[in-house]
C-alpha cells in the first residue's frame, strides 16, 4: 500500500482538496462519497486524520469502514 506522511492526510479534509481522508489504526480511507463525511464533517470529527482514539466515542464500531477502500498507509 501506498504511504502517505500526515500532512498529505490533512490536506484531504474535506476543506482543501477534492478527496476526503481518514485514517484508522495508519490504514487510511477514502470516504469521498459518504455523505456522512461531506465537507469532511462526520458529527463533531475531521477527516484529514487519524480518528483511532476518537472511535471509542461513536455510536458505532469499526465495521464502519468496510464498505471503503483502504487507499493508504499513515507513514
Ligand atoms: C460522536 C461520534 C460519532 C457519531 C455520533 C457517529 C455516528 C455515526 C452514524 C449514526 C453513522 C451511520 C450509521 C452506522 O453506520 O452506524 C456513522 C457512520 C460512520 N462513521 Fe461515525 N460517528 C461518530 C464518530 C466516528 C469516528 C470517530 C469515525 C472514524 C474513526 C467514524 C467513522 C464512520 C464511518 C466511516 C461511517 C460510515 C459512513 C458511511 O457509511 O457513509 N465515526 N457514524
Amino acid at each position: 500500500m501506498k504511504v502517505y506522511t500526515k500532512q498529505q492526510l490533512a490536506l484531504r479534509n474535506g476543506q482543501d482538496k477534492p478527496e476526503i481522508w481518514i485514517a484508522y489504526q495508519g490504514v487510511i480511507y477514502d470516504v469521498t462519497h459518504s455523505k456522512m463525511w461531506r465537507n469532511g464533517k462526520h458529527y463533531e470529527h475531521w477527516a484529514g486524520q487519524d480518528l483511532t482514539e476518537e472511535l471509542v466515542d461513536a455510536p458505532h464500531n469499526n465495521q464502519v469502514f468496510k464498505k471503503f477502500t483502504a487507499i493508504g498507509q499513515l507513514g
